[in-house]
């Protein structure tokens, strides 16, 4: 059931200190990448939130590669409400906005893949991402021991 006192929006620009703060502790375990609130700033144009209140609970970002390909990266919700939905529900608003901006499919790397899944997802191989492993996981601390999946979702019909 759908929580109506949370919304989901475009972030704006003065939140991107309490996105970095959602972000840290997770980044710090390996499981999202590090994003400093400087570069969330600079890129906050693709990011979404998840707002009670006024208070930031949860963000998503969504990245263009090119040629209709966009990455959903950065998924973080509050530890404090985790499953209550707002995950599925950034996933459910990034994929509207990959829709809104034309993508043609929309992938992502997680250790998470039911949560893709029930979105409409598919499991790929990763190596059919070669610009995000180039970019992304060269710098990634796990990048010689993976243990992420990839999805995908066609937008085509
Ligand atoms: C992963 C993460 C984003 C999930 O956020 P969330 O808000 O708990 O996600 P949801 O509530 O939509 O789903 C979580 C679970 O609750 C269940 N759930 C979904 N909607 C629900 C609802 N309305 N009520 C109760 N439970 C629900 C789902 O079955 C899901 O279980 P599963 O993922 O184990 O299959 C969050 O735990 C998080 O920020 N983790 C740390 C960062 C991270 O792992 N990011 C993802 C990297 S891609």
């Amino acid at each position: 059931m759908l929580d109506p006192t949370i919304r989901y929006t475009a972030a704006q620009p003065s939140d991107a200190p309490a996105i970095a703060d959602l972000l840290e502790p997770y980044a710090e375990m390996g499981v999202v990448l590090p994003r400093p609130a400087g570069e969330i700033g600079e890129h906050i144009g693709n990011f979404l939130v998840a707002r009670e209140v006024g208070e930031v609970l949860g963000a998503v970002a969504l990245r263009d590669f090119g040629d209709g390909l966009h990455e959903v990266r950065s998924l973080v919700v509050d530890s404090g409400c985790v499953g209550r939905g707002v995950g599925s529900q950034l996933i459910k608003a990034a994929v509207d906005l990959a829709i809104a901006r034309a993508a043609r499919s929309v992938f992502t790397l997680t250790l998470r893949p039911g949560l893709f899944q029930r979105a409409g997802f598919e499991l790929v191989d990763m190596e059919r991402f070669p610009q995000k492993v180039w970019s992304d996981c060269a710098q990634c601390r796990k990048r010689h021991c993976c243990d992420e999946v990839a999805l995908l979702l066609s937008l085509e019909p």
